[in-house]
């Protein structure tokens, strides 16, 4: 929307006589200045992307907060834009704080009041001094001092969830996840054996990870687990189908079948707890105002079915995929579970491409263990700063820390090979590798060469069926991080 457009969306003018600190961001800067009395237009020139703002006259908000100088001494900040509107008239008694070249007040400010906006995006990681600025906004601007902890939350959302449920049965469906894993071991602690979980092995998951799962939540923390051995049932529901949406909605159902069929043997369940947290309900309330970003609608594999008649629990609904982690640890999680790459519903199954065979899926297992062992145990050295996408203070890190998401994917393509004095006719596996912040778009990782070679004769030593290892050096757009 524009503010410029007298249809949208506007700011409260009392707002501003509260007597409180404001920060405006982008439109939220716009809105404020218009509502003050300043002027915004669309003149037709849109910023987007990287930019670089010079701070001006040693405001409250920016000053002696930079990233490099230039020539003349004047402060610069590497920021994020996007718009299309500026603000071309400061409101009374406001100065501009930052510029850029084609934004000549990309910032603005009243030190006195403590009313503040900004045309770029702090909130954004691609924003370097982002976090700077708003920690100087929340601590020293509106004098709020950080007194939450892990701890304390923890002992609040225990004791929520304890007068929230009472004695009845919760029931929990386990993945193996980072979201699962942690919400069942926060709801272990508030109410015990009340929590039944389900896992459902669909025979699509990585190497030893059934196993894993059950020795970590089930024995290590005591946590009431039901498995499901469904892998018969999913893979004759797979039998021959080669379609990926096809593929995707024959999970899906099978899922939700087979989770349905198991809790109703289970007496007395009242409520269903999910690992939803905050990202997964910003996603959702954007697909209520139809909004949704369309890509990610077939992710949900795990959304179950209101005929269950159970009353929702969402434990981790507030909380960010880092806070997650930082609780998993608080709760004594094993650090293999919490620092996981995501792992797709529909699992193994989503790397296959085509139809799914038992002997593709031993296969993939093997070569995805080989290459995620490796990517754990290489660590970060001063020579691979070369590597643009690679930042100092990642040295000493292990590769798997330092990516995303990495994993293997079987092609059913067979291509010829010598080994020792035989040709070889045999499938190929693909190394996949992604840095990114949010999964909407990522990066190929740009591994080190010697790292991808060890993996790539470890895998083709070691996997009967492989002969040939490719690198996939595409970056999600145009690409997606599943190849299905
Ligand atoms: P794409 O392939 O869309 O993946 O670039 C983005 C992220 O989503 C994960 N993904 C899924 N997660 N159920 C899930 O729980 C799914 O059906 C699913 N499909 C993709 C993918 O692994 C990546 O992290």
């Amino acid at each position: 929307m524009s503010v410029a457009d007298s249809s949208s969306p506007g700011v409260d003018n009392q707002l501003f006589d509260l007597k409180v600190p404001v920060l405006g961001i982008c439109y939220g800067m716009q809105a404020m200045a218009k509502a003050l009395g300043g002027k915004v237009e669309s003149i037709g020139i849109r910023e987007f992307g990287h930019a670089t703002v010079r701070a001006r006259g040693h405001s409250r908000l920016l000053s002696e907060i930079s990233d490099k100088t230039n020539d003349r001494g004047h402060g610069l900040l590497d920021v994020w834009m996007s718009h299309g509107d500026l603000v071309t008239e400061l409101p009374n008694d406001f100065n501009t704080i930052c510029s850029t070249e084609n934004c000549p007040i990309a910032g603005i400010g009243n030190d006195e009041r403590l009313l503040y906006g900004l045309q770029f995006h702090p909130e954004v990681t691609h924003t370097k001094k982002g976090l700077q600025i708003i920690k100087r906004f929340v601590h020293e601007i509106c004098d709020v001092s950080t007194n939450w902890t892990m701890k304390n939350y923890v002992k609040e959302v225990i004791q929520n969830i304890k007068t929230k449920v009472g004695s009845d049965a919760v029931l929990l469906g386990l993945s193996g996840g980072v979201d699962s894993s942690v919400a069942a071991s926060l709801l272990h602690k508030a109410i015990g054996k009340q929590l039944i979980c389900i896992f459902v092995d669909h025979g699509m998951l990585r190497k030893d990870e059934a196993k894993n799962v059950m020795k970590e939540i089930s024995g290590k923390l005591g946590v009431n687990v039901c498995k499901i051995d469904a892998s018969n049932e999913f893979l004759e529901g797979l039998n021959g189908v080669t379609d990926p949406e096809e593929k995707r909605k024959i999970i899906g159902k099978l899922f939700v079948d087979v989770f349905q069929r198991e809790a109703k043997k289970i007496p007395n369940i009242k409520w269903l707890a999910q690992g939803t947290i905050y990202p997964d309900v910003i996603e959702s309330a954007d697909s209520n105002n139809k909004k949704a970003v369309k890509i990610k609608s077939h992710h949900n594999v795990g959304g179950l079915p209101e005929s269950l008649h159970l009353k929702l629990l969402e434990p981790l609904r507030e909380l960010f995929k880092d806070e997650v982690r930082s609780l998993g640890k608080t709760l004594g999680l094993d650090s293999e579970i919490i620092n996981r790459h995501p792992f797709p519903g529909p699992g193994l199954a989503v790397r296959i491409l085509g139809s799914i065979q038992r002997e593709y899926i031993q296969i993939l297992q093997k070569a995805d263990y080989i290459y995620t062992e490796k990517l754990k145990k290489t660590y970060i050295t001063k020579v691979d700063f070369d590597n643009e996408l690679c930042e100092e203070d990642q040295v000493g890190k292990s590769w798997y820390e330092a990516t995303s998401q990495a994993f293997v994917v079987f092609l059913p393509v067979k291509s010829v090979g010598v080994m020792g004095d035989s040709r070889t006719y045999e499938w190929t596996v693909v190394l996949r590798s992604v840095i990114t912040s949010d999964f909407m778009s990522a990066s190929w990782s740009r591994l080190p060469y010697r790292l991808i070679e060890e993996v790539s004769n470890q895998i083709i030593n070691e996997v009967p069926g492989i002969n040939r290892v490719v690198y996939d050096v595409s970056s999600k757009p145009p690409s997606t991080i599943e190849w299905e």
